[in-house]
């Protein structure tokens, strides 16, 4: 029910910081709250879907932001679209 309303999440001067990912707690959820190149926001899962790894420390990236542990990229629908180790043409990304 909660989910159809507006809550506050951020102050929009904590995205312009020095650490542009920031950590949100809403409804019981542990996300990670950025802006992208496009200046629209995203909310995602604050911890990657491989180790668990903390996406407040990733790398924002044109198109999205890049896992600090092993690199996975995730665009802003939360689509993994790059994964560094895997050999060259591989499409398991598209899995995650
Ligand atoms: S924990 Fe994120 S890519 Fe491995």
């Amino acid at each position: 029910l909660l989910r159809q309303y507006w809550m506050p999440a951020a102050l929009s001067e904590e995205l312009d910081s020095d650490r542009p990912v920031v950590p949100v707690n809403l409804l019981g959820e542990e996300l990670a709250l950025f802006r992208n190149e496009d200046d629209k926001l995203v909310l995602m899962d604050r911890h990657c879907p491989h180790r668990g790894a903390d996406m407040c420390f990733g790398r924002k990236e044109e198109g999205g932001i890049r896992c600090p542990f092993h690199g996975w990229k995730f665009d802003a629908q939360g689509q993994c679209v790059d994964q560094p180790a895997e050999p060259e043409g591989s499409k398991m990304h598209e899995k995650i």
